[in-house]
């Protein structure tokens, strides 16, 4: 049994992810803002008795996770899979009115957060089995990919999450803990719209099996869920 938390767990791939690893039998942190919100998590709760814990974590207020990991060690000893999942993208942004508001709260959602979340989970994930922190990026922040000044907000954070990712993979490699930024492929959530040709299930599915599969010479690397390296 594996302990995984997941950010923006109330919707979309995050959600998915702890249908998926409770199924497997496995035990979850779901971090949402607002908990009481949805009635999801008492019928989950239900079927998977004793391994579903929902936490309250708004991203946007690094300065309390000092606090959420004191609260997390209270219910667990170790982490073994972090998982960065919770997501902003500004609709709708054109060259000549970007706001500054939301390059700034993609930054602090997208890119500040999984790294210093990360960090104050480092003590719990320096524990766990295989511990692994799993970055959700995409293939709008690969710099090399990109063609056209499309969103910026979201591209641009997405960018320094990688740098983040890159940067935690020698730091925490001498923990023993892995760190990886991956791109899920076009996604049918939300963000993704209706248009996206792939289910939250089978994204969510191919990024387990990616995790499972995942060798040391991975870590500090950007990828697809098939395990095709991406270009910065
Ligand atoms: N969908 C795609 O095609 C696609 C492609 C590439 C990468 N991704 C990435 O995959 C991840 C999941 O995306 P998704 O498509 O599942 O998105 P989504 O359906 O829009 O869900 C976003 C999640 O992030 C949470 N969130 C946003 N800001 C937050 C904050 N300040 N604090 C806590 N939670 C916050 C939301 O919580 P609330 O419900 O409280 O708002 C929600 O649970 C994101 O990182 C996204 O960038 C998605």
């Amino acid at each position: 049994m594996r302990t995984v938390l997941v950010t923006g767990a109330s919707r979309g791939m995050g959600l998915e992810f702890v249908r998926q690893y409770l199924a497997r039998g496995d035990r979850v942190f779901a971090c949402v803002r607002l908990p009481g919100q949805s009635s999801v998590w008492p019928d989950l709760a239900a079927a998977h008795p004793g391994r579903l814990t929902v936490l309250t974590l708004d991203l946007a207020h690094h300065e309390e996770f000092g606090v959420f990991a004191a609260v997390l060690a209270d219910h667990c000893q170790s982490l073994d899979l972090l998982i960065n999942n919770a997501g902003l993208m500004a609709s709708g942004e054109r060259y000549g009115s970007v706001l500054g508001r939301n390059l700034i709260d993609s930054f602090t959602t997208n890119a500040a957060a999984p790294l210093l979340l990360t960090q104050a989970l480092t003590p719990l994930l320096s524990h766990g089995q295989s511990p692994t922190v799993l970055m959700l990026s995409s293939e709008l922040a690969s710099i090399a990919q990109r063609k056209a000044f499309h969103t910026p907000s979201y591209s641009i954070s997405k960018a320094a999450l990688n740098m983040a990712t890159r940067l935690l993979a020698f730091e925490l490699s001498a923990k023993g803990i892995g760190c990886v930024a991956l791109h899920p492929g076009w996604v049918q959530t939300d963000m993704g719209g209706p248009q996206a040709p792939l289910l939250a299930v089978d994204a969510v599915r191919a990024m387990l099996a990616f995790v499972d599969q995942l060798r040391p010479e991975q870590h500090g690397g950007f990828f697809s869920s098939d395990g095709t390296r991406l270009p910065w």
